[in-house]
């Protein structure tokens, strides 16, 4: 049972996982009073990440429940601690992953929050008070104001929510390997796996003038792909004829699948000295064979989410480029629904809990 504290007094209707099951029902709890730092803010949307998946289902062994998943959040600010200068009442807002920080190491000084050693996420953290932090498939939430970006204007809060984590996570691997710069010249860039993360990544890629390569399990969503979403080739990963054909193709390619495989065959496609970035976080230990390795003099590397300075810089940029997610809207009362989809990898391309209840429908069936 997560611990609450004497300041731990609002009351905050959610959705949380009870067990392994994963099953969420609706869940009653406490935030802890909006602090001089905090910004309260109500929730509109929370994109469901298979990060939440991954928890619910406890795959990592690291669930803390009652779990209330969700760090793809946008919602208003309603209350502002006397702290705060960078926003008001009424602004419009995203909290992604982070939730705390130490505020002194090396990476907290130079916004790289993310890699601090005493990090705390949004949901299944320990927040300073002892609490454990309860994420965005809620009504409301506390959030110190350096864990919370503006969206902006031009984007909607429903399809702009996945961004929070989706969005920050295939942005800094991209932006380390110089394929978010204007003057860049196009490369090849290979994306495995086209769900949350990999549509999101495509977008940036586009927007961006490279040449991209979807590498999937899934022969169904190649004309998608090539027609919504712009992309230029799409390899089915078990066909292999098509992976043969490509070897040695790609300057890069991000992994951001869910679940174990193993890397050989993704590492062949890569041209000499081309880096295989990864930020899927299976549950398993993926198997790496060194002669794809070393024969092509290839690097592995790999990232988690990204610090808050670059989170509203990504912002900034989906602003400006216009790039929103392609989402799937639901009702609280479907999460469980859009949950079993998302295992069974049905969905196009990531759900988005309605958590305010606007007049969006639900689509799940
Ligand atoms: N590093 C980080 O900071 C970070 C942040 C967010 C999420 N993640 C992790 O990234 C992963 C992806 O998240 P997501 O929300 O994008 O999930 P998602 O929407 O379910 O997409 C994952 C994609 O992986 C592919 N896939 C699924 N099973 C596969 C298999 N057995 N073999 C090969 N490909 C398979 C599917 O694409 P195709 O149908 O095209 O094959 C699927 O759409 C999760 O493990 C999540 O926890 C990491
Ligand atoms: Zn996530
Ligand atoms: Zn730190």
């Amino acid at each position: 049972m997560a611990q609450t504290t004497p300041n731990h007094t609002q009351i905050v209707s959610g959705w949380a996982a009870h067990d392994s099951s994963g099953k969420i029902t609706p869940f009653v709890f406490k935030r802890r009073e909006n602090g001089v730092n905090d910004v309260t803010i109500k929730v509109l949307y929370c994109g469901m990440c298979h990060t939440d998946l991954h928890h619910v289902r406890n795959d990592w062994g690291i669930t803390m429940y009652p779990c209330v998943p969700g760090h793809e959040i946008t919602g208003v600010i309603t209350k502002v601690g006397e702290n705060v200068r960078d926003f008001k009442v009424g602004d419009k807002v995203g909290v992604g992953c982070l939730a705390a920080s130490c505020l002194k190491c090396d990476f907290c000084k130079t916004s790289q929050e993310n890699y601090c050693d005493e990090i705390q996420f949004t949901y299944n953290g320990i927040f300073w008070d002892g609490s454990i932090t309860y994420g965005g498939y809620s009504k409301m939430l506390v959030a110190d104001q350096r864990y919370v970006v503006r969206v902006p204007e031009s984007l909607p809060m429903d399809s702009a929510a996945p961004l929070l984590c989706a969005g920050i996570t295939v942005y800094t691997p991209m932006k380390d390997s110089n394929l978010l710069e204007s003057t860049g010249v196009p490369k090849k860039v290979g994306i495995i796996g086209l769900g949350g993360l990999g549509h999101v990544a495509v977008k940036f890629a586009k927007a961006f003038g490279h040449h991209v390569t979807i590498i999937s399990t899934s022969p169904s969503k190649e004309n998608e792909a090539k027609q919504r979403l712009g992309v230029d080739d799409f390899i089915v990963s078990t066909h292999f004829k098509q992976m043969k054909a490509k070897r040695r193709s790609l300057d890069f390619i991000l992994d951001t699948v869910s679940a174990y495989h193993s890397l050989g065959p993704y590492l062949d496609l890569l041209k000499v000295e081309g880096t295989l970035h990864i930020v899927g976080a299976p549950d398993k230990p993926m198997e790496l064979p060194s002669f794809p390795l070393i024969f092509g003099k290839r690097t592995i590397k790999g990232s988690m989410t990204g610090g808050m300075k670059e989170t509203q810089e990504m912002m900034d940029m989906c602003g400006k480029h216009n790039i929103t997610c392609d989402i799937e809207m639901v009702t609280p009362d479907h999460i469980n629904q859009a949950l079993d989809r998302l295992a069974r990898n049905d969905v196009r391309y990531r759900f988005v809990i309605d958590i305010a209840g606007q007049e969006n429908g639900s689509i799940v069936s």
